[in-house]
């Protein structure tokens, strides 16, 4: 069996899918490992790491690959380098992304996505939402921080009286969760929003304060996958009434705010961004997928009448050597139950809930009900 670590050839995509770690353990289960060069350089590990921990470093490292670990989906270039039946994985960005899918089942290769990750116990030390937007919510906080001109924590000097900032999150998944806390720690005043009722205990065991328009939508906004629901023209007028009164008074915004599927929901109209003080900062999370800030750019930072809107792309990689880490353990747990260690070689069970929840492709077709052609009546 041969697994193969790709470096990723998007040029904002500094992660990588093995560490020495997790080549190691392959490598324990009978695997021969090899990695292309200079994988792992942009998240701190150099090729001499993974040729200690057991792997051959080598440019044809995905010629003849059982498996192909990557961060992101592998282009139509790279495909042609893999061969039939290789078991590719991935974060496969499979929304909207038909022709990519396609190209993929062409290939002839078996494509599983990461993020399709089943919210359930067995499941969790394989989830890469939250292992990374764990560090995505760290991340923000750090990056406000760092555009914020003022102090975050409340310093009583000789020379006087610095406050301490106020930071607002929107969005209590595990990305504000880490928000929060992180603001905390930093000696802010934080306080919390989110649609899912579940959120508002969570908010107050973190010792922040808790802001939402809690009327009977809010109350079944949780769908049972435990994600949060589109909510209606009217539940967004309230809210947006309520978070305009509250905004004015942030030094800090933080929106991490999604919906599995859809566009991220709009939080901030571009009249609340005027009513904030010069000064302060909102940083979107959720500006990849549409965002949650009138007049956020991906990549950018804009300043609107002295108000810093920042929006990184990539945000968890920008802590790569942590992302990658966690990543690589992501997938090693997930592969663990692909591989039959006595044989020492891949055994998928067809019949696993994870397996039917994250295969994309496979024998040249996609076979994910959410993203297979429907069969015209
Ligand atoms: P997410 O990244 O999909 O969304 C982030 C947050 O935005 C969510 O809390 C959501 O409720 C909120 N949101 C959506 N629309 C909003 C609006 N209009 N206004 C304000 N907030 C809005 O969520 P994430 O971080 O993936 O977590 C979702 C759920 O999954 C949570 O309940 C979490 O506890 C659960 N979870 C379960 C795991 C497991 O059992 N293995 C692992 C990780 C998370």
């Amino acid at each position: 069996m041969r697994i193969a670590v790709a470096r990723e050839t998007d040029a904002g995509e500094p992660r990588v899918a093995a560490t020495p770690e997790t080549v190691k353990r392959f490598a324990g289960y009978g695997a021969e490992v090899a990695v292309e060069p200079g994988a792992g350089l942009k998240s701190g590990i150099p090729d001499s790491e993974y040729t200690a921990a057991g792997a051959t470093v080598t440019a044809d490292a995905v010629k003849g690959a059982d498996v192909v670990l990557k961060v992101r989906r592998p282009s139509a270039d790279e495909l042609r380098n893999y061969q039939r039946g290789a078991l590719v994985v991935a974060i496969m960005d499979p929304y909207g992304n038909d022709a990519a899918l396609k190209a993929m089942a062409d290939a002839g290769v078996v494509a599983m996505a990461m993020e399709l990750m089943p919210r359930i116990t067995r499941a969790q030390s394989m989830d890469v939402l939250s292992s990374q937007a764990n560090l995505a919510g760290y991340r923000a906080v750090i990056d406000a921080s760092s555009e914020y001109g003022r102090a975050f924590p409340m310093m009583m000097t000789a020379a006087g009286t610095v406050p301490a900032a106020r930071v607002f999150i929107m969005g209590v998944g595990v990305a504000g969760l880490q928000a929060i806390a992180t603001a905390r720690r930093l000696g802010a005043v934080v306080t919390a929003t989110d649609v899912r009722p579940a959120t508002k205990e969570q908010v107050e065991s973190l010792g922040a304060k808790f802001l939402a328009v809690e009327d009977e939508e809010f109350k079944n906004a949780q769908t049972a996958g435990g994600y949060a629901k589109e909510m209606s023209k009217e539940y967004q007028a309230k809210q947006a009434a309520l978070v305009a009164e509250h905004i004015k008074k942030q030094d800090i915004v933080i929106t991490t705010a999604l919906i599995p599927g859809r566009p991220a929901p709009r939080l901030i109209a571009a009249d609340m961004v005027k009513s904030m003080r010069p000064g302060s900062v909102i940083v979107d999370l959720a500006v990849e997928r549409g965002g949650n800030v009138e007049g956020a750019k991906l990549g950018q930072v804009v300043d609107v009448g002295g108000v810093k809107i920042v929006g990184h792309a990539n945000v968890a990689g920008r802590l790569a050597a942590s992302s990658s880490a966690l990543y690589a353990k992501n997938l090693l747990t997930f592969l663990d139950i692909l591989i039959n260690k006595k044989e020492k070689k891949l055994a998928i069970n067809w019949d696993d809930e994870i397996v039917k929840a994250v295969a994309l492709t496979r024998d040249g077709a996609i076979v994910h009900p959410s993203f297979a052609p429907k069969t015209a009546a």
